[in-house]
């Protein structure tokens, strides 16, 4: 089945041309329930979609278009553990990782759940005794640092949460988190730490990952320079998190230090398990719990919400429209909340990893869009850096805002103050990007003739408006399991496998191949002109 092909398609594509330039203002005017009928929730999570640039009528052939495409049976089928990521035969089961104790998730009729919650109860263990100090160093001192190696994945997620939960986190705690194989990131992290008080996390479900290895190669010189060179001091500073045992004890790491996960596990889809554990050392067993908790009340719902009120569902099905029928290229999301600093970031792998496919499931071009530009950065900064094109450009950037209703509790009552203007600063953009300022409006306020057009504001541009009462463990595990599901959504109507990620393969492969050209000045047989100039360059700029 080709989706353009399919009569759903068809009717989306008549229903767009018979929609035209309705604006937004026109759709509001017509319609006084409008704000009340296009909301869902979620959990903690209520999400606005009324600004968005849909009628009734597009909501219908959209779901319609999910029925056609298998949504709900693709999504049945990965609960179930089927393999589901064809390309790599592989069951895609992250939200095994976070089924509760008891629950039933088998694959190759085998129930993985009491390993998960062996493996979280380990982790759980082992990060009570580095917060309570029992864990101590090769020179007996207790662990004050913590460092994460990992890349992708195995840094994203991770990094990302302990930015988000920080008012959650152990403040007598130092965190870091080094994956760019530029030496200067762990020299950046390590430069003014101890090494008889720091804990190194390598995390990689490979344990081949270049960066990764080379980083924590480097990690453990360091150590052992900082603590006299006794081999014993590795076992005391370094822990492994990875599915490949035999590379862990390669490498040099005890594998009764190691924390498990596996393959079913995608990397992006990684760190509510063992990926997690410098999370659970930063914020304790219990918040992390609850933050499962959260992942588990939105897969929950994905699963068993009917389709007018499953908000992955939906959100996803908005996307699909935007890139088949408004040719919009990329998707902002915008927090107002500095603890989500990095949520983009993150959300970024999660997306155009997932959903950067070019070639449906067969294997065959697509002559759709898929997955989006996913980028943005926290509201009130980027209202005075890049809104400028939201507002005013020739390209409609859908953008979700996502705001709390109250500030962090740890806030001092005068900080805590400005979390109204915060707020408010969301709203008003939400209104500006939607309802815009006419021409008529501008003239009204006296602007002279000629400067009209530059501070009119066309509006219709469409947002996703989410709020939560605050932002806690278990509402950053709903949000992060929102978007998963979102980007699952879209990839089974696109009709491309979300699971793999082939298209990282040929950089590595061929920085693996020039590098000696770097280093020696080998010849690299088949180089391109372009490329060999620019090593050539390289060298001569490097003085080799
Ligand atoms: O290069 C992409 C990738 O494979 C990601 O999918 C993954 O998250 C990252 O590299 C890190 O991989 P690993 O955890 O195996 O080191």
């Amino acid at each position: 089945m080709r989706l353009d092909r399919t009569a759903e398609w068809s009717a989306l594509a008549k229903h767009r041309d018979d929609l035209g330039e309705v604006h937004l203002r026109e759709l509001f005017a017509a319609d006084p329930g409008r704000a009340e009928r296009y909301e869902v929730s979620v959990g903690d999570l209520r999400i606005d979609y009324s600004k968005n640039l849909v009628t009734d009528e597009t909501l219908r052939l959209l779901r319609e278009l999910a029925g056609t495409t298998g949504v709900a049976a693709l999504r049945d089928a990965m609960f179930r553990g089927e393999r589901i990521n064809t390309t790599e035969n592989r069951a895609v089961l992250h939200t095994a990782l976070r089924a509760p104790e008891g629950a039933v998730v088998e694959v190759e009729g085998e129930n993985v759940v009491p390993a998960v919650h062996a493996v979280l109860d380990r982790m759980a263990a082992f990060a009570d005794r580095v917060r309570s100090g029992e864990w101590k160093g090769h020179t007996g001192r207790r662990i004050r640092n913590v460092v994460n190696i990992g890349i992708g994945g195995s840094d994203l997620g991770p990094a990302m949460a302990y930015e988000v939960l920080r008012p959650f986190t152990d403040r007598e705690l130092t965190f870091r988190f080094v994956s760019n194989v530029d030496g200067a990131d762990l020299h950046e992290a390590v430069r003014d730490l101890d090494p008889a008080e720091t804990l190194f996390i390598v995390a990689s479900k490979t344990f081949t990952t270049l960066e990764t290895i080379s980083n924590a190669t480097s990690a453990r010189a360091w150590l052992l320079a900082g603590l006299g060179g006794d081999q014993a001091a590795v076992a005391r500073h370094f822990v492994a998190v990875s599915t490949n045992a035999e590379k862990v004890a390669e490498f040099g790491i005890d594998t009764e230090n190691m924390f498990e996960f596996w393959d079913w596990v995608g990397g992006r889809y990684s760190y509510d398990s063992a990926i997690g554990l410098s999370l659970v050392i930063a914020i304790g067993p219990e918040r992390f719990r609850e933050m499962l908790a959260g992942f588990h009340l939105v897969d929950e719902h994905f699963r068993t919400a009917p389709p007018e009120a499953n908000a992955p569902l939906l959100l996803g099905l908005l996307g699909v429209w935007y890139g088949g029928f408004h040719d919009a290229q990329s998707h902002a999301v915008l927090p107002y909340s500095h603890y989500l600093s990095r949520f983009t970031a993150y959300l970024q792998q999660l997306d155009m990893e997932s959903n950067g496919k070019r070639v449906n499931r067969a294997g065959e071009p697509v002559s759709w869009q898929t997955g989006p530009v996913v980028w943005g950065t926290p509201g009130t900064n980027g209202q005075h850096a890049y809104y400028q094109l939201l507002h005013q450009g020739t390209k409609l950037i859908p953008a979700d805002l996502i705001g709390f209703a109250r500030p962090v509790a740890e806030l001092e009552p005068t900080l805590a103050a400005q979390h109204d203007l915060l707020m408010a600063n969301l709203f008003a953009q939400g209104q500006a990007l939607a309802f815009g300022k006419t021409e008529d409006e501008v003239r009204a306020e006296g602007v002279a003739e000629e400067l009209v057009p530059h501070r009119t504001f066309p509006g219709d541009r469409p947002t996703t408006t989410i709020l939560a009462p605050e932002l806690t463990p278990s509402v950053l595990g709903q949000l992060v399991a929102l978007y998963e599901h979102k980007v699952f959504v879209q990839g089974a109507v696109w009709d491309i496998d979300s699971f793999d990620q082939w298209g990282v393969e040929l950089g590595k492969v061929l920085a693996k191949r020039v590098e000696p050209a770097l280093t020696e000045g080998a010849e690299v047989p088949g180089l391109d002109a372009s490329t060999a100039r620019l090593v050539a360059t390289y060298r001569e700029l490097r003085g080799r």
